[in-house]
């Protein structure tokens, strides 16, 4: 054939393969579940919904460098026949694949040092729920997540060449998370370049990440990578992406992984709660409760305090310190928390995501002290973040937030999860 019909060919195809052909679905996006055992958030290993009971699932994770999935890796190719990674067939990178070398760069300092043998692409895996490290193995696995027009999923455009070759690491049974729940991995949506915000902008997205993290265990929250918009069936006719306040993110290094926002001042009923001047707040998905250095915690608390004197109080259930009478707090709930966010734009927390029922008639400020010795001032939990809708701009480095949508007669299980063909 004439090379010139060669290339003309081979650009058709590439074409066609290309999700990018497909104008209207260029955002993927995952389903995620709440898991009862650690009130963190979970999706399903095939990052659809959950195709048969015992799936397993991953952690969703803000700040892990890479996805760690509880596989093995073939290391011995004596006696295996040719097999590709569709039959399940995984060989480690090699040292000096660039991927292999970015994910040896993010070494989390908590874990013993590796001796590289360079023979194999070996890293440490991190379990974020114990806090325990082992050796892995990195490798590539394929994603085939929905891609969706932003109302429903869709498998269509995305099969059968959507499969996406990235980059994982293969960890031993030391990493399952939670037991009881069938976490056994973690999912990477970090600012690495090895996780999925970043990874996969061959959707031609602005390297964009929507979390909508769901308040029940019954319900579906959903996760969107890419541009949007972001329908929910509660308002059909609202793009979740346009009632967003913007405030810039911030990157510790170029090695950070979090996302960290700054706030100015936290006020209840407009009285200042006394903190540090300009704090930084991390958004963690690894906490199910906002975690608070001591100062400020007991700042919160007395504020609090103050704000419901004439709800009457019951005793503390650990590890809160603030509990109220849950059948004395009236229809108009509990005083909100603003955080005045360094663009001047209030996050305003209201009672969904501070009061926690725990039983017994009690309802208690869901706000953990973490001594006067922690890393970060402030570390946002998951129960903070429930049914707020976020956006995650890497690429203009700025977080879109909400507020509650509870308020706006609307929930991140509203998102409409019936597959529909392209
Ligand atoms: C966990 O996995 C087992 C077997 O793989 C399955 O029987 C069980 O239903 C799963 N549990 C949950 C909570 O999904
Ligand atoms: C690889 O497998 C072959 C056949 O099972 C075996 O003879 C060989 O010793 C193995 N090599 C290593 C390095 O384990
Ligand atoms: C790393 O390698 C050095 C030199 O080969 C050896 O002395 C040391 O014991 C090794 N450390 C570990 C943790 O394997
Ligand atoms: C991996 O786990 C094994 C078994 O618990 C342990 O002996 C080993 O030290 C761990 N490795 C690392 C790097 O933590
Ligand atoms: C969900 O989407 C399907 C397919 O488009 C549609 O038939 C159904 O009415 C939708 N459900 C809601 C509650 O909007």
């Amino acid at each position: 054939m004439h090379l010139v019909t060669i290339k003309i060919l081979f650009f058709i195809l590439a074409s066609l393969i290309s999700p990018n052909a497909y104008s209207q679905y260029t955002t993927s996006v995952i389903p995620i579940t709440k898991d009862e055992a650690t009130s963190l958030h979970k999706l399903a290993r095939s990052f659809r919904l959950r195709s048969w009971d015992g799936e397993p699932y991953l952690l969703l994770d803000l700040e892990a460098p890479f996805t760690e999935k509880q596989c093995s890796v073939i290391t011995n190719t004596t006696d295996i026949p040719p097999c590709g990674l569709e039959e399940g067939c995984r060989f480690p990178l090699k040292c000096d694949n660039p991927s292999c070398q970015e994910a040896e760069s993010y070494f989390n300092p908590t874990c013993p040092a590796l001796n590289f043998t360079c023979e194999k692409c070996e890293v440490t895996s991190f379990n974020p729920v114990s806090n325990s490290c082992n050796v892995s193995l990195m490798t590539t696995d394929l994603f085939n997540a929905y891609l969706t027009d932003g109302r429903n999923p869709s498998l269509g455009p995305n099969q059968p060449f959507g499969y996406y070759e990235y980059v994982i690491s293969c960890a031993s049974k030391l990493l399952v998370v939670s037991s009881p729940g069938n976490i056994t991995g973690v999912a990477a949506f970090s600012w690495s370049g090895l996780a999925f915000p970043r990874k996969l902008s061959f959707l031609d997205s602005a390297e964009k990440l929507a979390l909508c993290l769901p308040g029940t265990t019954s319900g579906l929250g959903v996760t969107f990578l890419g541009d949007g918009p972001y329908y929910f069936t509660s308002d059909p006719n609202l793009d979740l992406g346009s009632v967003l306040s913007y405030t810039p993110m911030i990157r510790k290094s170029s090695k950070s992984l979090g996302y960290y926002i700054k706030i100015n001042r936290i006020s209840i009923k407009g009285a200042l709660i006394s903190v540090p001047k300009s704090s930084s707040v991390k958004l963690s998905s690894r906490v199910p409760y906002t975690v608070l250095r001591s100062d400020i915690y007991n700042a919160l608390i007395a504020g609090f305090s103050k704000a419901t004197v004439n709800i009457p109080k019951v005793p503390a259930v650990k590890p809160f310190g603030l509990c109220l009478k849950d059948s004395a707090i009236g229809l108009d709930g509990v005083p909100k928390i603003d955080l005045e966010t360094e663009s001047g734009k209030v996050w305003s927390i209201s009672g969904e995501n501070s009061m926690k029922r725990v039983g017994n008639g009690a309802a208690c400020l869901a706000f953990v002290d973490g001594g006067s010795r922690v890393g970060d001032a402030i570390v946002m939990g998951t129960f903070q973040m429930e049914d707020n809708f976020l956006l995650f701009d890497l690429g203009n480095q700025k977080l879109g937030f909400s507020s509650s949508l509870l308020s706006r007669g609307t929930s991140c299980s509203k998102f409409n999860f019936t597959e529909v063909a392209s």
